[in-house]
């Protein structure tokens, strides 16, 4: 194990991991090591390149704490995240695309009445949303938890204000016996992600911009079934085309119809409807809720 060049060194580093007992982490640590190696022959960095990835490392780690996660912030605008939410969530037809969870998931919501009002008298356009849940063959789900969360008609959710005194724009419903769930609420706006940090220099750097296409997030989790996490996107936001983590799907991208007042809202509106499908998972009985509370 002498006199390493470029040429033989990756295999003497791989070499070392013979005996790891793990095949999984064995197999991690393979191929971290090849494409690592590759990714440094590939752009053959100066040492002072090298030093500032270190540093942007040790200070992405630096900037994280209980309130921010700036690694997740990280791989969300590298588009990691969501490559790992598409290899898993392979669903089948009749299901709802996924997209990421977000920094701004606050865990055990206030549980509100159907057709409850989550704005608790903020200004905005008003916003009605109804929906469905079902299995993905079709089977309504009676009782499903349907968590939403969201940003108010400026872009910012209300863990980021500092007047923030319990939640808002944030509930848990439960579907009625036919699986639908009804709420009202305002419009929520396109926002930029955390950018005060050093993800946030990587994309002034490279001359990305930080925002997100305006959005109501839903965490929906029934006995049976996967958890789904998704966004619906409103199809007269900016951004839905360079959204900075990439993660709008077409499925997802909904016209929020101007209606008229009526029974339901005593004002002009806005009126979101969708159905959304779960992903049948046998020997699940209702998932646990996936946890990144409060962090951005
Ligand atoms: C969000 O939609 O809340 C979000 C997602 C990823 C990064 C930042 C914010
Ligand atoms: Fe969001």
């Amino acid at each position: 194990m002498r006199d390493f060049d470029e040429t033989n060194i990756t295999e003497a580093v791989v070499a070392q991991f013979a005996d790891a007992g793990d095949p999984r982490l064995k197999r991690i640590m393979t191929s971290l090591v090849r494409h690592l190696h590759d990714f440094v022959r590939d752009i053959e960095p100066s040492f002072e390149e090298w030093s500032f990835a270190v540093d942007f490392l040790t200070r992405t780690g630096q900037m994280c704490s209980n309130k921010r996660q700036e690694f997740i912030l990280l791989s969300d605008t590298l588009g990691v995240s969501m490559l790992i939410d598409a290899i898993n969530h392979r669903i089948p037809a009749g299901a709802t695309k996924t997209t990421v969870l977000g920094p701004f998931y606050v865990e055990g919501p206030p549980e509100l009445p159907l057709g409850a009002d989550v704005s608790n008298g903020i200004s905005g356009e008003p916003l009605l949303v109804e929906g469905s849940v079902t299995s993905s063959d079709g089977t309504p789900l009676a009782g499903a938890v349907v968590d939403i969360w969201q940003s108010d008609g400026d872009g910012y959710y209300d863990v980021q204000q500092a007047e923030f005194d319990g939640p808002l724009l944030r509930a848990r419903f439960r579907t009625d016996e036919v699986g639908r769930f009804r709420f009202r609420t305002i419009m929520p706006a396109f926002y930029p992600i955390p950018h005060d940090g050093p993800v946030g220099q990587m994309l002034a750097a490279t001359k990305r911009h930080p925002n997100r296409p305006a959005h109501v997030h839903f965490m929906i989790a029934a006995d049976g079934h996967e958890t789904l996490i998704t966004h619906i996107f409103a199809a007269d936001s900016p951004y839905l085309d360079s959204d900075a983590v990439f993660g709008v799907k077409n499925s997802l991208v909904v016209d929020f119809a101007r209606r008229a007042a009526g029974s339901a809202v005593d004002r002009a509106h806005r009126h979101l409807a969708y159905d959304f499908g779960l992903k049948r998972v046998d020997h699940l009985t209702a998932a646990p809720m996936p946890s990144r509370e409060n962090k951005a």
